[in-house]
């Protein structure tokens, strides 16, 4: 490929992590970042440091690990916010901030409280203050797409001359269309210096995040704002493995080129699923089950004389390949321990004996255990951990002509010790979920989702269930794998009330 060079800036770790329901930890951000970093991102975005202490440590995780792409931070115009991120940011071998402030007329006045001059005031203020920290420093103009054009330009020749030097034009609320989009990136561009790096940011709430991204790549855009799988708030972002492969197919048209190595897009687009427990939808673009899928009879026939009569791109230029070796209850602990690195997990010695366990415990059950399974089983280690109670026993009493009653024993990591209690319900489950309920004291929590779904075929699929809890605003998520569907419900709502738990105790705390 050649052409200009278009930069990949992954936002899977911030905006990704404002996808409803998810959470990443410092191990799992870690996890994540060294993945992408192997995909090639030019820019990996960690976080938003200031917004918690949990995020700060996971950036200055991420920071001191990420050796070949440049790890950038979300801050607010404030000095807190700056400092925050530049303390985070400390140890990185190439870092940047990026910075933000709205720029909309309806956020200035709904959401800030402020007028434009006070806007362009903090902007010219603020990114040079950035500056005194970082020699890369990026500006976005929140709500672009929605703010008075004129008023846009002006705010972002001023970030540029207070010492921004990449402009990133966020579609905030996904209302653009390419057309549109791509006459506002030429717009920007021209009021820029030559220098300045033009970078967009897509939301999907229209369906047209990836089409409006390649609209501004072909007007002239040099960085892409991406999240793998399409993760992040409302409808999501733009996702990396579209933008990447329609740059990729197209280069010829495009006359542009990236530095993604596409090989790495499935292996990390399944990682992502795992950790933020958000599936991928099997009609999903490059990456979804279906994507190299022939069914029909015409084209199952096309493709047996030429790949090229249905196929646009090899399955293999994404990672796909069918050469996966299964594990299964002769596999000892080192071949699971090798296994679990290369699917891009990174366990310490605890975890990997604890999550070699569960594999044992399942492999007892199931005769060969995919890839799949694996994830399933670190992924459901990963939540636990931290969490005040384990499941030790459970009792069940159900049929059609009887209340369904269950007796759940609880081990207690705060009290040490075991606790029983016995709760009728509508059904097995919901006898299960009560009598999780009175033993952790959960009276006001309501559960708002509940799933299963076999991760493999077979009938000794495994099961994996999730749950959604609430308690006021907050939601907790859970998931728990088994090949015994009542078990992976108890522990999926187990994990989630082991979340609330924790947060209440960190409000009874202070
Ligand atoms: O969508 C958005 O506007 C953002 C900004 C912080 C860039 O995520
Ligand atoms: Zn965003």
């Amino acid at each position: 490929m050649t052409g200009r060079i278009i930069r990949f800036c992954d936002t899977t770790l911030r905006d990704g992590e404002q996808t409803p329901g998810v959470h990443f930890g410092a191990a799992q951000k870690y996890d994540i970042a060294m993945r992408l970093e192997q995909l090639g991102a030019d820019i990996i975005e960690a976080g938003f440091p200031a917004s918690s202490e949990g995020d700060f440590a996971a950036v200055r995780r991420v920071a001191e690990s990420i050796r070949e792409s440049t790890v950038s931070a979300l801050a607010r115009l404030t000095k807190s916010d700056i400092d925050a991120a530049a303390s985070a940011l400390e140890g990185a071998r190439k870092r940047r901030i990026h910075v933000f402030i709205a720029t909309s007329d309806i956020h200035l006045k709904h959401k800030l409280n402020i007028t434009r001059e006070d806007a362009l005031a903090r902007i010219r203020e603020y990114v040079a203050y950035a500056r005194e920290f970082f020699d890369e420093v990026q500006f976005s103009p929140e709500d672009a797409t929605r703010s008075d054009a004129d008023f846009l330009l002006e705010a972002v020749k001023c970030a540029a001359e207070a010492g921004a030097n990449i402009i990133n034009i966020p579609d905030t609320v996904g209302y653009s269309s390419p057309d549109e989009f791509s006459a506002l990136v030429r717009r920007v561009k021209a009021v820029l210096p030559p220098e300045t790096v033009v970078s967009v940011h897509c939301h999907n709430d229209l369906g047209m995040a990836t089409a409006n991204t390649i609209a501004a790549v072909t007007a002239g855009a040099d960085q892409v704002e991406c999240t793998v799988n399409g993760l992040g708030e409302r409808a999501g972002n733009t996702p990396f493995e579209e933008a990447v492969m329609a740059i990729t197919v197209r280069a010829e048209s495009m006359g542009v080129s990236h530095n993604i190595n596409t090989r790495e897009l499935i292996e990390t687009s399944r990682l992502i699923s795992s950790l933020s427990g958000i599936r991928v939808a099997p009609n999903k673009a490059i990456v979804g089950a279906n994507a190299f899928a022939h069914a029909s009879g015409i084209h199952q026939h096309g493709m047996m004389c030429s790949r090229k009569t249905y196929e646009i791109m090899n399955p293999e230029d994404i990672g796909l390949t069918d050469n996966t070796i299964v594990l299964g209850k002769l596999s000892g602990r080192h071949a699971f321990a090798e296994r679990v690195a290369k699917l891009g997990y990174s366990l310490d010695g605890v975890g990997i004996d604890a999550a070699f366990t569960r594999f044992k415990e399942i492999a007892d059950k199931k005769s060969v255990i995919s890839d799949d399974d694996i994830r399933a089983i670190v992924s459901e280690y990963l939540d636990s951990i931290e969490g005040r109670y384990y499941l030790s026993t459970f009792q069940i009493q159900s049929g059609n002509k009887i209340k369904a009653m269950c007796l759940v024993t609880l081990s207690d990591g705060v009290e040490n010790g075991e606790v029983t209690e016995a709760a009728p319900g509508e059904g097995p489950i919901d006898a299960a979920f009560n009598a999780i309920n009175r033993i952790a004291g959960a009276d006001g929590v309501e559960l708002i989702s509940y799933n299963i779904q076999a991760l493999t075929e077979g009938t000794d699929a495994l099961g994996e269930a999730k749950v959604k809890i609430k308690e006021g605003e907050s939601v907790f998520t859970g998931r728990g794998v088994s090949t015994d569907i009542v078990k992976s419900s108890i522990k999926a709502y187990l994990n989630a009330i082991n979340k609330w738990e924790r947060a209440r105790r960190r409000r009874i705390e202070g």
